[in-house]
């Protein structure tokens, strides 16, 4: 990580502060009472019942927030923005991968698309509380369906359409979804790839199944997109533009109660299962919205504003769709990927649609930087008044880069820390108001209280690392873990139980300043281009294969993805121990993970070693495993069972 050395510091730009939406007496005044800012901010949405407390910890951790406030996510998303004679305004502006394809949304359009699918998911006979799963490109449709869900007071599950087809069963059975929302398929790369035919096979009706018949699913609802052929199931598979648009578009939102489920959405954790992480609707709309219209200081009306992740993650989630929506916001969403045609993609759409804010990962801008800074230089990006970093720890290279090629040189840059379980930004700089440094995530925002402690919970000193742990409960926490609350506690709330801090998984430091910097995961998770994956789930996927006996993946640093996936395997005694098949078996253990879980998890590199560094305990020693991946020499193997281990790696591995 960076040292603090090197570190300039960006005072906040006078101008800008002058029109921010951040004031400096907002750290005060929610440090002076926190519950009472949490309640001003809730009131920046319209509710239908009032709260009768802001928070009930009494069954922590299971909090309760605004009790006994009702509420429609949908309708402070859509309509309330019509309703205030905002109709025209644009809420998306998407843009599909084919460069010949676009279309703007107006807030009063998405309203009567909404209300039809509302409609439409009513008259399957869906009632508030049964789940949806999503598993769609970035597609208008895919907001569409969402926020009918949430108008419907149906829980969605949105699943990355990256994902493979065992990834989508697996989270369509914990969720038990009785419905899926999906493409034919996806242009991605300039071409049409399928999507449907993953459902067919996730779903249990094709022979590629990866098991029998998923019994909860009783419709499929299937968007035209790229026009590629598809099976048909007539009973359960409708195409979205045979029924939809016949519906009505009138429809009435019911309130909610502000702890409704709103999502649910999975996410890798430290053993190979993913949990399925539950939002709820007040806590979680008023900290989103909060958050999108302080952090990213929108101007309704003015900005353009564009946050480039896939809905599949919490990104996507709380701001591409919820934060801005909330804030009346015009959104451009982006169905393709960043070079499609070519380099200039995104700088092109900047360009073209005067975006203002930008909001994207570490790792697309060390892709850019690798692209080369003639590629924004050739755009006018004079339209782009603040940037954002999200997902994994920027380094100052990068972070100055941004600043420099992309926003000009004079905008501020915010570097949001938060998780899938906190639903929100934590922490982050204040435009206008916090000053900002390269890498570091500066303070927790007004109404969060966090430290960083050392193994017994006390505070460390500055430049001493400790664990990240949040103090107090959160508008937009996590309420739990889909069907299995054990685990919500164990996971989160049992390292620091006797102090009920909430442990983050994250290591971090304040600098002498008092600015927080995020150091990175404490535990096994592994962040690739700022997707989070469990090592023992690229374990588990490896040793599913036959030759496999043993299995151990660690994260290495890599330049461009922030971490990289590094597997050392073990294989079963064969007869056929040459080279060759070795590596061959290392193109099909690729293969089997990015069909088991995805391509994101597909390793690096992946050696075939006679075995594994282990304590005498037989413990596998990561840590000498990691040391060797990013190419150290010499950590301490006086506690191997084998001390040799490491140059028997070295001498005999063979690595593809
Ligand atoms: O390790 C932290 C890293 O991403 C993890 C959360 O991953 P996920 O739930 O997938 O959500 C990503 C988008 C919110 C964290 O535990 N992380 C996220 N943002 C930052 C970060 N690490 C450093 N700096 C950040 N700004």
């Amino acid at each position: 990580m960076s040292t603090h050395e090197t570190v300039e510091t960006f005072a906040p730009d006078p101008d800008f502060a002058a029109q921010a939406n951040a004031r400096a007496e907002d750290y005060e005044r929610a440090s002076a009472d926190r519950l009472a800012f949490w309640d001003e901010q809730a009131r920046r949405l319209d509710w239908s019942t009032e709260w009768s407390e802001v928070l009930d910890w009494s069954d922590a951790p299971v909090a309760k927030w605004y009790v006994g406030g009702t509420l429609n996510t949908a309708y402070n998303c859509v309509d309330r923005h019509v309703e205030a004679g905002n109709g025209d305004r644009v809420a998306l502006h998407w843009v599909g991968e084919p460069t010949d394809d676009a279309r703007d949304i107006t807030y009063a359009q998405l309203k009567d698309e909404v209300s039809r699918t509302a409609n439409y998911l009513s008259s399957l006979g869906l009632v508030a509380g049964d789940r949806v799963a999503i598993y769609m490109p970035l597609l208008p449709e895919t907001y569409i369906a969402m926020l009918a869900c949430a108008r419907l007071g149906l829980t969605h599950s949105v699943v990355f359409a990256g994902f493979s087809a065992q990834a989508l069963r697996s989270r369509v059975d914990d969720a038990e979804a009785k419905v899926v929302i999906t493409a034919d398929g996806q242009f991605r790369r300039g071409k049409p790839a399928p999507l449907k035919d993953g459902v067919d096979e996730a779903l249990g009706d094709s022979l590629d199944s990866v098991s029998g018949p998923a019994e909860s699913v009783q419709k499929v609802l299937v968007v035209r997109r790229t026009g590629i052929d598809v099976d048909w199931q007539s009973d359960r598979d409708v195409w979205w533009d045979e029924v939809i648009p016949e519906q009505s578009a009138d429809h009435t939102p019911e309130a909610f109660d502000s702890e409704h489920p709103l999502f649910v959405l999975y996410t890798s954790g430290t053993t190979g299962k993913p949990k399925g992480i539950i939002h709820t609707t007040g806590g979680y709309l008023t900290q989103a919205s909060y958050t999108h219209h302080v952090v990213f200081d929108h101007k309704p009306g003015e900005d353009v504003y564009w946050c480039t992740a896939d809905v599949g993650w919490v990104t996507g989630h709380t701001y591409g769709v919820y934060g801005p929506l909330s804030n009346g916001a015009t959104c451009m969403v982006y169905e393709g990927t960043p070079n499609s045609p070519d380099e200039h993609r995104h700088f092109q759409i900047i360009e073209k649609y005067g975006v203002s804010i930008y909001y994207a990962a570490p790792t697309l801008i060390r892709t850019f930087m690798k692209w080369g800074r003639q590629i924004p230089a050739g755009h006018d990006l004079s339209s782009i008044r603040l940037l954002g970093s999200v997902g994994e720890p920027i380094n100052p290279e990068a972070w100055r880069w941004y600043r420099d090629h992309v926003g000009g040189s004079a905008v501020p840059v915010v570097d949001t820390w938060w998780q899938t379980e906190t639903g929100a930004i934590m922490i982050s700089p204040l435009p206008g108001v916090t000053a900002a440094k390269p890498g570091s995530a500066m303070r927790p925002l007004p109404g969060i209280d966090v430290s960083i402690v050392d193994g017994d919970a006390r505070e460390v000193a500055a430049e001493d690392q400790g664990y990240l742990v949040i103090t107090e409960p959160w508008p937009a926490m996590l309420r739990g873990i889909w069907g299995d609350m054990e685990r919500y506690r164990d996971t989160y709330w049992s390292r620091f139980a006797e102090e009920g801090y909430y442990f983050a998984g994250d290591g971090a430091k304040w600098d002498a300043d008092g600015d927080l910097w995020v150091l990175g995961r404490v535990d096994d998770v592994m962040n690739i281009s700022g997707h989070r994956i469990s090592t023992s789930e690229v374990e588990s996927a490896l040793v599913g294969h036959d030759a496999v006996a043993e299995a151990a993946v660690v994260g290495a640093a890599d330049d461009t993805t922030g971490q990289a996936i590094v597997a050392y395997v073990i294989l079963r005694e064969s007869a056929d121990d040459s080279e060759e098949r070795h590596r061959a078996l290392i193109d099909e253990l690729r293969a089997a993970v990015s069909r088991d879980i995805s391509p994101i998890a597909k390793p690096r590199d992946i050696t075939v070693v006679p075995e594994l560094p282990k304590t005498r305990s037989g413990k596998i020693m990561r840590r000498l495993l990691k040391d060797m991946a990013e190419g150290r020499e010499g950590g301490d193997t006086s506690t191997l069972s084998d001390p040799t281990i490491i140059d028997q790696i070295k001498s005999k591995g063979v690595k593809g």
